[in-house]
């Protein structure tokens, strides 16, 4: 199985991911926000990557089954319901809801993504449920990271090392890795350890912090407290059906 890594969305475009099975990680907030939103009963996800998109697909059913939710500089934006904490997507706000979602990385890391062959939404709070897809698929997949304003970003980059640890402890698979792969392998063995206090550290945690999100992040890094698998089908992103019926066991997480 090749896995190949990539740390922002600027490295690839749109045709270099066609036909690949791609997984979007998006720790800070948006993977668990979505995640999150359809495990509390949203019909979908619609993911766009500009304001005045998500303005005009929503159009005439906004505010009656059609939300709009996300962010900008990580407060929600103006015209919209929701923001991007996942502690907003209860399941009052968004049962059976479809939600236009607009935030600054992770939803344009999955338009970026939208002409894959399977696209997966993943995070810390669904680390089971994507090792066991990417398992059951048993492919050649990317991993793509939304990073920070097209840069690098840590508790991205370790949460794709943690897919690639614990399928490297999986005896049965032969993995194949780029060079990116390897070094977020090695980054979340010298950072995994104690998830919640690394990602507070980073960049954006700080920045959460700062402007009162600093719940975010524990939620955000609890490991499989969101067992479900949203992938995107057609324009939206859905459960897997499976998922609802079937949670994934506990990830043990390896000694280091
Ligand atoms: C994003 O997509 O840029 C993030 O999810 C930002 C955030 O709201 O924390």
């Amino acid at each position: 199985m090749k896995i190949e890594v990539f740390y922002s969305p600027s490295q690839v475009d749109e045709l270099f991911l066609r036909d690949k099975n791609v997984i979007v990680i998006d720790v800070l907030r948006a993977s668990s926000s979505i995640a999150y939103a359809l495990m509390n009963g949203a019909r979908e996800i619609i993911p766009v990557s500009t304001v005045e998109s998500a303005v005009k697909i929503s159009g005439n059913l906004f505010g009656d089954v059609v939300l709009r939710g996300g962010e900008r500089n990580g407060k929600m934006i103006e015209g919209f319901n929701l923001g991007n904490s996942p502690l907003e997507y209860t399941e009052t706000a968004v049962k059976g809801k479809s939600i236009i979602f607009c935030t600054t990385n992770g939803s344009s890391a999955i338009v970026k993504s939208r002409y894959a062959k399977n696209l997966v939404v993943a995070g810390f709070v669904n680390m089971s449920t994507t090792l066991e897809f990417i398992k059951e698929l048993n492919e050649d997949f990317s991993i793509l990271c939304a990073g920070k304003q097209s840069l690098f970003c840590i508790e991205d980059s370790v949460c794709a090392g943690m897919i690639i640890t614990l399928l490297m402890n999986d005896e049965t698979i032969a993995l194949e890795l780029n060079d990116p792969a390897v070094a977020a392998a090695v980054l979340y063995k010298s950072m995994g350890k104690n998830l919640s206090r690394t990602i507070r550290a980073t960049d954006h945690g700080k920045y959460l912090t700062e402007i009162g999100f600093k719940n975010d992040i524990k939620f955000c890094t609890d490991l499989d407290s969101v067992p479900v698998l949203p992938m995107l089908a057609g324009n939206s992103i859905k459960l897997r059906k499976k998922e609802i019926l079937k949670p994934a066991p506990k990830t043990t997480v390896p000694a280091q």
